[in-house]
């Protein structure tokens, strides 16, 4: 179990991330995942003005609140509460990600998912998934689990085709019930904890609350119940890529060469192969 640490990133964007580089090998293929919540619009609305990425994929998840962005392929446009953003950087996207003010509690997240060495340079691309797409399932157990990828029971997720087969769920556990889940063999899992608190594995006695993420074994079958308030975490999974990771702010490449190479890029204006 990590603890989530503060950080500041963007233009002053004050956030908890919950892991990141200090993670890697750990939570391969997933490289970060900042949680971004407050009831004051001052720790977030600097947002995070243009930026670069490369090598990886942003998926921009939005339980309440909204955000602006826009990005160098012509994509332009807001995420709203219960919409998920799946940008896939691969050669080099340049974009910018503006929290707006928002009435009480802003809770939103962004996870990184590393792209396997072939796709690294692949062209950039971008889906923009409403919340209304994304099924709601229910488990035998009690569990209520929103399906944003991978398939569950005889549902789909509305973001497909990924590069990295990921399945990524919003779960929501009242008290007293529990949920059953296997991870796919070859996929590992890791759940963040964002309301409540639950028991996350079948012999613990200790429940763990918010801002605390549970990194599984590969291939394992899950066993998690709720505690006295119900719980509420992510659920992501996906297959280690087991490759070397040369990481540099928001670009993640295999080698220092091809880090060095896009910073030449991107001060040279050179960086963006497709619009
Ligand atoms: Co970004």
């Amino acid at each position: 179990m990590l603890a989530s640490r503060p950080a500041l990133e963007g233009a002053g964007v004050h956030l908890r991330r919950a892991f990141g580089p200090g993670e890697v090998p750990l939570a391969d293929p997933f490289l970060m995942l900042d949680d971004f919540h407050s009831a004051n619009p001052a720790d977030y609305i600097a947002g995070f003005p243009w930026h670069p990425h490369r090598g990886i994929e942003t998926v921009t998840y939005m339980v309440d609140g909204v955000v602006k962005h826009g990005d160098s392929i012509g994509n332009k446009g807001i995420i709203e509460s219960g919409d998920v953003q799946w940008m896939t950087a691969g050669g080099g996207i340049l974009h910018e990600e503006m929290p707006q003010p928002w009435t009480g509690m802003m809770q939103g997240f962004q996870l990184w998912v590393n792209l396997p060495a072939a796709e690294k340079m692949m062209r950039p691309r971008y889906r923009d998934v409403k919340g209304s797409q994304i099924p709601l399932v229910s488990t035998k157990t009690g569990a209520q689990v929103k399906l944003i990828s991978g398939e569950m029971n005889d549902s789909r997720g509305p973001a497909s085709d990924l590069v990295v087969d990921v399945q990524y769920l919003d779960v929501a556990i009242p008290p007293g019930k529990e949920l059953r889940h296997h991870v796919k063999h070859g996929s590992k899992a890791i759940a963040y904890v964002f309301g409540g608190s639950g028991l996350f594995h079948p012999d613990s006695k200790n429940a763990i609350g918010p801002e605390h993420t549970i990194i599984f074994g590969e291939g394992k079958d899950l066993r998690i119940k709720a505690g006295d308030e119900g719980v509420r975490f992510l659920l992501f999974s996906g297959p280690p890529l087991e490759e070397p990771v040369a990481w540099g702010g928001p670009i993640v490449m295999n080698t220092q060469a091809e880090l060095d190479l896009a910073y030449r890029e991107f001060r040279s204006g050179t960086f963006i192969k497709q619009r």
